[in-house]
């Protein structure tokens, strides 16, 4: 099994990755961000959508969300959300590695680090060549994650999460394969009992994402830090790929 097909890492850290601080962060995102800014009606494919924080802010803007992911307990979370939200968006179980509906998209997102968990570099470039075959003529990519360079600024100590609820998590990063790849661990301690998760995923600077999502096809690549299209700079809090299907 591949770390990320593992349920309980999702919702054993769901705590850490899906709080509702990140979820009031990405309602705030959806209503301002100019990066997330789509025509009306827009067609809005949210790839890797977990438990459904961007979708139910998209949805609640009127965009026609479909939310993708592999983990079904995620997509039920997802549910839960947009009927808690009053709001439809339809969610599908697949893997980002054979997604792809042919020109059915205006915009594909993939978002909070959900890309490079693939091994095989081509694995990972095959997700961006479906997101562009699922885009219609025009339609925009979004990729957004931890640049490399973004994380040289503060990588090293170990950082602790308080869940709010006496838990805590423990976060260790180490740099693997001379800053190709990083791997992250998690304690999560919970009524005594310590629990633990590894990810494994790829880095990438600016430029070499921007390369690869080039490679796949897209057209009018650009780097941004942030979702308020600020530059890819020394003051970038993230890594944000935008690109068009020419
Ligand atoms: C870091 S979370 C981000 C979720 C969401 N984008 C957000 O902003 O909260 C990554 C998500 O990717 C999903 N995932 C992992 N591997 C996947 C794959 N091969 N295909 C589709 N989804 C996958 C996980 O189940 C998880 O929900």
């Amino acid at each position: 099994m591949h770390w990320f097909e593992d349920e309980a890492l999702w919702s054993d850290f769901s705590g850490v990755m899906f709080s509702a601080r990140r979820a009031e962060e990405a309602a705030r995102l959806v209503a301002e961000a100019p990066l997330l800014d789509f025509p009306e009606n827009a067609r809005v494919l949210d790839l890797c959508c977990g438990p459904g924080l961007f979708v139910v802010p998209l949805a609640r803007r009127g965009y026609r969300v479909t939310g993708v992911d592999l983990s079904p307990l995620m997509l039920k979370r997802a549910e839960a959300a947009c009927a808690e939200a009053g709001v439809r968006a339809r969610l599908a179980a697949a893997d980002m590695l054979a997604f792809t509906e042919p020109e059915s998209f205006d915009v594909v997102l993939n978002v909070y680090t959900s890309f490079g968990y693939f091994e095989d570099p081509r694995d990972n470039a095959r997700v961006l060549r479906n997101a562009h075959a699922s885009l219609v003529p025009g339609g925009r990519l979004l990729v957004d994650l931890m640049g490399k360079e973004v994380l040289a600024g503060w990588i090293g100590r170990p950082q602790v999460v308080e869940l709010g609820d006496g838990a805590y998590v423990v976060q260790r990063d180490t740099i693997l394969d001379g800053w190709r790849r990083l791997r992250t661990d998690w304690t999560l301690v919970r009524d005594g009992r310590a629990s633990e998760a590894s990810i494994t995923s790829w880095l990438y600077s600016g430029a070499e994402l921007a390369a690869m999502v080039e490679e796949a096809g897209f057209t009018d690549v650009a780097c941004h830090g942030g979702f308020d299209a600020r530059p890819y700079d020394q003051h970038a809090g993230r890594l944000v790929v935008t690109a068009t299907k020419g």
